[in-house]
């Protein structure tokens, strides 16, 4: 950061962060150091721990923090991006919504001089250093674990056909493509396994919810064996209405979810989920030992995954330390 914008940093800061509605670093929460965050949202349990996640980084690094909260509008987390950039802010990461869509930005981005973290998703462009660094899952992998469980599943219980309902994350975002891919190539070629549906909801409970109501009308609960679903709020959603409908999940339904969020793992320990892919939200560790290193000018590995694993009704649970979120 210059000294000019040192010195002018309270008065434009308000300005700037009353037009996107940034949260600015407070007094003693940050040092030299600024990185400006444009969350995507706040749709689950999982998003919650992630920007938690990120706070916390911040600050055992002493960086301040401009926080934005998009409430899942890809337009917010453009005019954020655009804040930070006339803010010149040291580092700009941001969970893009998603993929497409970000070339204008992060070109104003480079043209200023300001590196770029993707945090959690990932970005379709052909031009990949419009972004210095990406850290989050590999999306594919947890696709592949969650059709590597079905088929472990399957044979365990001796099924000889299974129709499978996806309820999937949000349309054009990268955990929702790239699970859904893993998915397929995990179970393609076997027979036992119809894919019968994909319907999007949208990473939310209340879609969730929606979405199992909506199954369940079309096909009936004997028309569907297995639901997978691409996260644990919409699983949470989906086991309301099949409990309500007298359903139960676990065992009538084989149920596959993602994240590992506390509630989910309380229901895959009671037996009304069968499988859960853990995504794990706590990226602001990584992302902040990029962003030192960046600052003090060392190179970066382009791609960062964090270490997850899988929790499924063939383990032992209960020795699982508590989730924290
Ligand atoms: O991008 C990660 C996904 O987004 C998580 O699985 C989900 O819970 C969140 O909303």
């Amino acid at each position: 950061m210059s000294l000019w914008s040192k010195l002018a940093f309270p008065l434009i800061l308000c300005l700037l962060l009353a037009g996107c509605g940034a949260r600015a670093p407070e007094d003693g929460e940050g040092g030299a150091v600024v990185v400006g965050f444009s969350q995507l949202g706040s749709e689950s349990a999982w998003r919650i721990g992630n920007t938690a996640s990120m706070e916390k980084a911040a600050k055992a690094h002493g960086y301040g923090l401009m926080l934005d909260n998009a409430n899942q509008k890809q337009e917010k987390q453009i005019s954020a991006i655009r804040s930070f950039i006339a803010y010149q802010v040291d580092v700009i990461a941001f969970s893009p919504i998603v993929e497409t869509g970000w070339d204008n930005v992060l070109t104003e981005a480079r043209t200023a001089g300001i590196p770029v973290i993707l945090t959690d998703r990932m970005i379709d462009t052909r031009d990949d250093t419009l972004y210095t660094a990406y850290v989050g899952a590999d999306f594919l992998e947890e696709g592949r674990k969650a059709g590597e469980y079905l088929i472990r599943k399957a044979d365990a219980i001796g099924a000889e056909h299974l129709n499978v309902a996806e309820i999937s994350g949000t349309l054009d975002s990268t955990p929702m493509r790239e699970r859904q891919q893993g998915f397929m190539q995990a179970i393609e070629g076997d027979p036992r396994f119809t894919v019968i549906e994909s319907i999007s909801g949208d990473f939310l409970r209340s879609k969730g919810e929606e979405c199992m109501r909506d199954l369940l009308d079309r096909y009936g609960p004997e028309g569907i064996d297995v639901i997978y679903s691409h996260n644990d709020a919409m699983t949470l959603g989906a086991l309301d209405v099949l409990e309500a409908a007298g359903v139960k999940p676990g065992v009538d339904m084989i149920l596959i979810s993602v994240d590992g969020e506390q509630a989910a793992v309380d229901a895959l320990r009671e037996g009304r989920v069968n499988c859960i892919v853990e995504c794990t939200p706590d990226l602001g560790e990584h992302v902040m030992t990029l962003v030192e290193a960046l600052t003090q000018g060392k190179p970066i590995p382009k791609t960062t995954h964090p270490e997850e694993t899988v929790f499924t009704d063939f383990d032992d649970l209960s020795n699982l330390a508590p989730r924290g979120y």
